[in-house]
């Protein structure tokens, strides 16, 4: 499978077989996630990985109580931290840059699990306190995206998208 095909493949999955999702390709999505680009290379993110139950039943509670989450044998939950990035940058670091190299490392992930046979969903930290309690996050990072990570258990429609012609000006 190529980026392309990887890229067209990729759908939202929530529904997740119980089936664990092995050491390797775990590490292969992680890797992934870590070859993103991130300004100034600072990777202003921190990744947790959640197997246990009932964290993951909180972080499904905090994300508005999207339970489906919790099927997934693996939940990654993408963590900013501003500060990391409010060094080289101020503000902008830490209202934007560490957000959005936290966003490239979870399309990176995203893109890997697909290659290696497995689905995602991102899913918001919708109460980003109650995520935060529900993995310990240390004081200075904040949940940002929570990543189900499983084998799916369902093979949705594919969902449609604005035309180019909507999305794209060709100055
Ligand atoms: C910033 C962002 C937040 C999202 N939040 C959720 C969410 O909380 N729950 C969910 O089920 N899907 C969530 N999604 C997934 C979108 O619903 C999904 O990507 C979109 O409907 C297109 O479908 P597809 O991913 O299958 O192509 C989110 C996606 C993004 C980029």
């Amino acid at each position: 499978m190529n980026v392309l095909e990887a890229i067209n493949a990729r759908q939202s999955i929530r529904a997740y077989q119980p089936r664990p999702v092995e050491p390797e390709k775990l590490e292969a999505v992680l890797s992934a996630a870590n070859r993103a680009a991130s300004a100034a290379n600072l990777q202003a993110y921190h990744i947790y990985v959640v197997r246990d139950d009932a964290r993951k039943q909180a972080l499904a509670a905090a994300a508005a109580g999207q339970k489906f989450l919790a099927t997934a044998p693996v939940v990654l939950v993408f963590a900013v931290e501003p500060a990391r990035s409010a060094a080289k940058y101020g503000a902008r670091g830490e209202q934007i840059y560490c957000m959005q190299d936290a966003c490239a490392a979870v399309g990176n992930a995203m893109l890997a699990a697909v290659e290696l046979g497995l689905g995602t969903c991102w899913v918001d930290a919708v109460n980003e306190n109650l995520a935060g309690q529900a993995i310990g996050l240390p004081a200075g990072q904040r949940a940002a995206v929570i990543l189900p990570l499983g084998y799916p258990a369902e093979q949705p429609p594919p969902t449609s998208r604005r035309a180019l012609s909507d999305l794209v000006t060709d100055l």
